[in-house]
């Protein structure tokens, strides 16, 4: 059976921890779903990890919904989940809606995650989820704000902290079915875990979440850079770089193909 938000709802309940990963393609998608993760995101890591932009910001919708149907076609098990891109839903709960609403018709996914937990983010939220879009939202470090944020940990200071904290309430309230914490001292995470009935799902927010999410290309160690917080559990990098440079070397020197015995 299909992972459904059902089933999300019922894992924290339960203490089953949820494992969630980023795809950006059909290929990678398959693994995934094949290894059994429970939520896959398409992310709009997508833009540095796919498409070789420096943040998240200049991706688009059109691209977003592109990689997301790519992604549906090989996702028959997990919940898929895909970003709204930056400036596709900021603008106001009407400008989401549509966005959204894109996601799920075009794309078929089951829902949407968007940054962000101030007063008009959680008006977004409840404006979608009445319209019967299922919304993840995430606090934190958000990749969004880069240029105000910068990539540094949030939530180091009381007033930061209790500020998150009660974003984290106001979304869950306004109707999320999960959180994801992204970046905050394992502390404030375990607390924000605590105090909600929907599911947090960590990244760089230490081990008392309800689950955790990497992106993928970290996960299999096909980045050029880990962040701190990340854990590779491959080096394909350098076993790709092997095998391509051997296929290489071995057109030029006349080892590959084989030469054949008889006609095929
Ligand atoms: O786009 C992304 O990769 C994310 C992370 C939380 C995994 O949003």
């Amino acid at each position: 059976m299909p992972v459904s938000i059902r089933d999300i709802l019922l894992y924290k309940q339960q203490g089953r921890l949820i494992t969630a990963l980023t795809a950006w393609d059909a290929l990678w998608a398959d693994m995934l779903d094949q290894a059994g993760v429970d939520l896959i995101l398409v992310g709009d890591s997508l833009a540095m990890v796919a498409l070789g932009h420096h943040t998240t910001l200049p991706l688009t919708l059109e691209e977003m919904i592109h990689h997301a149907k790519a992604v549906r076609r090989s996702v028959k098990n997990a919940l898929l989940v895909c970003d709204l891109p930056f400036m596709s839903y900021q603008e106001s709960p009407q400008q989401a809606l549509r966005a959204a609403g894109r996601c799920l018709k075009e794309a078929e996914v089951e829902a949407v995650k968007v940054e962000g937990g101030y007063a008009t983010m959680v008006a977004t939220v409840a404006t979608l989820v009445d319209a019967g879009i299922p919304v993840l939202g995430h606090v934190g470090l958000t990749p969004q704000s880069v240029h105000i944020q910068g990539l540094r940990q949030q939530g180091q200071s009381p007033e930061n902290q209790d500020r998150l904290h009660q974003e984290a309430l106001a979304l869950e309230q306004a109707g999320a079915f999960g959180l994801v914490l992204e970046h905050i001292p394992d502390t404030l995470a375990q607390s924000i875990s605590q105090s909600l009935s929907i599911p947090t799902i960590g990244i760089g927010a230490g081990a008392h979440c309800d689950g955790q999410i990497l992106v993928t290309a970290d996960v299999l160690g096909l980045g050029q850079r880990l962040p701190p917080f990340a854990k590779a559990y491959a080096d394909l990098r350098s076993l790709s770089s092997q095998a391509l440079a051997q296929f290489c070397q071995e057109v030029r020197n006349g080892q590959f193909p084989a030469p054949r015995s008889s006609p095929p």
